[in-house]
């Protein structure tokens, strides 16, 4: 099996810890949060409906979709509350000299 391609997202800098930001890469609509925990990459669209998760909240492990409310664990996508039923896709990220990276 052949390494992820990540990509270059953004500088860590920019996302302050307990903040998430919006980032495209590969045409696809990526949130990255940043905690406490560590940084996490998901899905930007709700699995719900057509909703930019990075319009919700970031509560420690758990992103909540601004439009009906449905919470996910960003660690792995997993639905913590409805409406939504079907989990969050996730990327792997890591961090390589101050800039966040993601394997879409
Ligand atoms: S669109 Fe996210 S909960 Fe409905």
């Amino acid at each position: 099996m052949s390494d992820p391609q990540f990509q270059k997202a953004m500088a860590l800098a920019d996302i302050p810890q307990g903040s998430m930001r919006p980032v495209t890469l590969n045409g696809r609509e990526i949130v990255i949060c940043h905690t406490k925990e560590g940084v996490y990459a998901l899905d930007n669209v709700c699995s719900h409906a057509h909703a930019r998760m990075c319009e919700g909240r970031l509560r420690a492990t758990r992103i909540v979709c601004p439009l009906h409310g449905a919470s996910f664990d960003i660690r792995d996508g997993k639905v913590l509350g409805p409406p939504a039923t079907q989990p969050l896709p996730i990327f792997q990220v890591r961090v390589v000299d101050g800039t966040v990276e993601v394997a879409v």
